[in-house]
């Protein structure tokens, strides 16, 4: 027999892993498979990156084990190092994403300040 706190953590994982999927699927829905552009590589390799990251936070939150969590929490960490390689790269062969980065910037300044 199942405890109530076990059910509910299965709940949560499940939903957590549906949300992953989703995101994924979200992500990949403009993927062009026949022939994806290195832009688009780099933008779903992003995204991918992106969704890790909250499956990992979610995960870590789930369990008990201190050293697990530290682990994945560590890992979470690489990830967002990853978003930058990515971006790094994005930034090289994408100009408008470099002016739209800079126009959100300013937008977000003369919105709420530095
Ligand atoms: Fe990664």
């Amino acid at each position: 027999m199942k405890r109530y706190s076990q059910i509910k953590k299965e709940e949560k994982t499940k939903s957590i892993i549906q949300k992953f999927k989703e995101e994924i699927l979200s992500a990949v829905t403009e993927f062009d498979t026949s022939r994806p552009s290195d832009q688009q590589i780099l933008r779903i390799s992003i995204a991918s990156e992106l969704s890790a990251i909250n499956l990992y936070q979610e995960l870590a939150a789930l369990t008990d084990d201190p050293n697990l969590k530290k682990v994945i929490l560590d890992i979470t960490k690489e990830e967002k190092t990853h978003i930058s390689e990515f971006e790094t790269m994005l930034l090289r062969i994408d100009d408008e994403q470099i002016i739209e980065n800079l126009n959100g910037k300013k937008e977000v300044e003369d919105l709420i300040g530095n």
